[in-house]
């Protein structure tokens, strides 16, 4: 059938899966023009299916020439429907993987349950022996907690007092003041349940004990820490609380794997359009000036670039891995320049619906979305009948 993107608020009901092999491809065409990395060889992902986690599962397996095992949760596609983006892209990356000669298998459930760690772990065992680098990049608006069955939802408020600032609805490109009511006690222990470390710290803890860490395997969680306009609803806000205490948990993990010589990092990324971020108030409307900004001044990144330099001169570099003063990796580095966030903060005063089409990349933002789904990309022809019932091969 041909397939059309088909907006409901955030996201889009629709993923083209032609689109998304291209999307695949050219992730893997940019890794491979930036030549290989001597990383690791045994690489679980879990969250491998879109954003900064296929930009991980890519850069292993690709860069470094790693097996990967990458978990996910994405819907297959039925007769009419499609598949979500994230299937589409696990599709093509199996199929990529297997024509290079790289061992690829995937799983797709619910990575917050005991069933899913198990068959994980039972996957790495039968195929890998271990693994030496295992990257956490799980972004869920719910968890249920396996041992109390409680399911908990995150929510994306500030803390303490009201927040009121712009924020543009990238469809429409209408820049309006949004006020977001502060969250109860409540609401912040069920954001930091959701996406904090807990979840994280055990994955780690089982496969450690069922002894299929490698000597010296690392583990990688991925973070935010952002401008000042975006801070009460960011940074100091409940999604904030839930990345303090998976920043505190790099370290008690790091404890665990004393004996192995194995460590946990959590680096800090750039604030980028994925299905995640583009539902959380204000950021859109900042993501689309620094996008402007930084191709401006020729430093701007998608997930693909960012995660490649992250291998490439932190995780792997000679020298050991630089990290701030709070122990975490910086690639942000970028994004938070003076230079940078000064123009931002400065556009921000100017933005309105009527002045943002020129100081921002509100067609930066949009296109990039779309690409999200598969949709806008060079060389696809989207009005040609596209099979929509693709299956990922490994899974049955
Ligand atoms: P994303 O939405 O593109 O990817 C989320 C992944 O998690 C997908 O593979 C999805 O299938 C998987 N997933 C969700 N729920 C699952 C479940 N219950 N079981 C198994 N898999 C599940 O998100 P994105 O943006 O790549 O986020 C990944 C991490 O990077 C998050 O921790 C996020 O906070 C962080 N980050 C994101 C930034 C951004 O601007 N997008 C900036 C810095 C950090
Ligand atoms: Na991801």
């Amino acid at each position: 059938m041909v397939i059309e993107p088909r907006m409901r608020g955030f996201i889009c009901l629709t993923a083209h899966p032609d689109g998304c092999a291209k999307s695949v491809k050219n992730q893997i065409e940019y890794v491979k023009s930036k030549g290989s990395v001597d990383g690791a060889k045994k690489v679980l992902v879990i969250g491998a299916s879109t954003g900064f986690g296929l930009a991980s599962r890519i850069t292993s397996a690709f860069g470094s020439g790693a097996a990967t095992i990458g978990v996910f949760f994405e819907k297959p596609p039925s007769e009419g429907k499609t598949a979500s983006p994230g299937w589409y892209n696990s599709a093509a990356f199996e199929k990529e993987a297997k024509s290079a000669g790289l061992y690829a298998k995937s799983i797709n459930g619910d990575a917050f349950s005991d069933e899913v760690k198990q068959q994980a772990m039972d996957m790495i065992k039968a195929d890998l022996g271990q693994v030496d680098l295992v990257i956490y990049s799980l972004a869920s608006p719910v968890r249920t907690d396996p041992k109390t069955g409680i399911l908990h939802r995150s929510t994306l408020k500030p803390i303490g007092n009201t927040f009121t600032n712009k924020t543009v609805d990238f469809h429409t490109g209408n820049v309006t003041q949004v006020s977001i009511e502060p969250a109860n006690e409540e609401e912040i222990a069920n954001t930091v349940k959701v996406m904090g470390g807990e979840d994280w710290a055990m994955w780690i803890d089982a496969l450690k004990a069922a002894g299929l860490l490698a000597q010296g395997a690392m583990t990688i969680a991925y973070s935010y820490i952002g401008p000042a306009v975006t801070e009460a609803v960011y940074r100091k806000g409940t999604i904030g609380r839930a990345k303090d205490h998976l920043e505190a948990t790099a370290f008690s993990i790091t404890d665990s794997l004393k004996d192995i010589g194995g460590k946990a990092y959590v680096s800090v990324n750039k604030a980028l359009v994925t299905q995640a971020s583009s539902a959380i108030p204000v950021i859109p409307l900042y993501i689309s000036l620094l996008y402007k900004i930084m191709k401006e001044k020729g430093i701007h990144e998608g997930c693909i670039e960012q995660i490649q330099r992250l291998f490439q001169d932190r995780l792997y570099a000679d020298g050991g891995i630089p990290t701030d003063d709070q122990g975490r990796i910086r690639i942000d580095d970028w994004e938070m320049r003076d230079d940078v966030q000064e123009k931002v903060a400065a556009l921000w005063e100017r933005s309105t619906t009527e002045t943002l089409p020129g100081i921002g990349d509100l067609a930066g933002y949009k296109n990039d979305f779309l690409n999200l789904f598969g949709f806008e990309f060079a060389g696809v022809d989207y009005m040609a009948d596209a099979n929509e019932m693709v299956s990922v091969e490994s899974i049955p």
